[in-house]
């Protein structure tokens, strides 16, 4: 089962989440591990996104995003997106972001994320004083509550909801077992080198970076049909 493959650190709360997650039809209809991906399922989280090594990617044919959870207690989350800004409708941003580590179902619903160190991202920003750069992302990400569906044609689906409560892109399930690059530090990364390396990109990044504002963008792009499927 699930829950008793946890980390043994994450075994005292167990009586807890028992409690508050109930797996059922009405609530979690499937657990939460596997490969999830939203809207034409284009991104897939997995050796087909990141080079984690060498910090390269690997673009998809179409944005979107993928989380991908182990049952004993690993994520991984590859994102591809763009932003415009109504402003200077010509500047379109996009963004590549890769992180992985360890998350932690809390008891009262909410889900942690605690990346390893070696997540990254890369900006392009035609119009940006850099307009292609990459960048060290490390975010621990807290979110407040998930839900799995069953969709009665696409199967499981996958609603994650941010610090805030507003809503990821639904996520189909593309597979049960996790696609996963190894889970495991994959760079060596401290934190001094990082920030003096990336120390000239650092001012450039600003809010062109992942953040939920830029997540919640992304969900309203993708128009009024995901936006209803949300509520569901
Ligand atoms: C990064 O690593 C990948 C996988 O080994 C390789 O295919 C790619 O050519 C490398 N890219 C660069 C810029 O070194
Ligand atoms: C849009 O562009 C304007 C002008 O450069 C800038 O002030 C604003 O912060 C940008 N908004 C976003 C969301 O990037
Ligand atoms: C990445 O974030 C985690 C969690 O906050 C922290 O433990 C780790 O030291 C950070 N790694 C780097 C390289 O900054
Ligand atoms: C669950 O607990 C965590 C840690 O105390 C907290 O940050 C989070 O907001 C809580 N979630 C909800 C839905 O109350
Ligand atoms: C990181 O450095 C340590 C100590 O030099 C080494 O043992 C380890 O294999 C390195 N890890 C990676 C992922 O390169």
């Amino acid at each position: 089962m699930l829950w008793t493959s946890l980390l043994p650190a994450f075994l005292a709360v167990v009586p807890a989440f028992a409690q508050d997650i109930i797996l059922n039809s009405a609530h979690n209809a499937t657990p939460i591990s596997g490969t999830w991906s939203s809207g034409s399922k284009a991104v897939s989280t997995g050796s087909g996104f990141a080079n984690a090594l060498n910090q390269t990617f690997i673009y998809p044919k179409n944005t979107g995003v993928s989380y991908s959870f182990t049952d004993d207690g690993f994520y991984e989350i590859a994102r591809y997106r763009f932003n415009s800004n109504g402003s200077e409708p010509t500047c379109i941003t996009g963004v590549m972001n890769w992180v992985h580590g360890t998350y932690d179902l809390l008891g009262n619903g909410s889900i942690v994320m605690t990346p390893f160190g070696d997540g990254y991202q890369q900006i392009q920003d035609p119009c940006g004083a850099v307009s292609n750069f990459i960048e060290i992302y490390n975010q621990t990400e807290m979110y407040q509550s998930w839900r799995v569906f069953l969709d009665p044609t696409d199967g499981p689906k996958l609603h994650l909801f941010q610090f805030d409560g507003s809503p990821v892109a639904p996520q189909f399930q593309l597979s049960a077992t996790p696609n996963m690059l190894p889970t495991r530090a994959l760079r060596n990364v401290t934190t001094v080198t990082a920030a003096s390396k990336r120390s000239l990109t650092k001012r450039s990044a600003g809010e062109r970076s992942w953040s939920p504002a830029g997540v919640v963008a992304l969900v309203v792009s993708l128009g009024t049909a995901c936006a209803a499927s949300i509520i569901l």
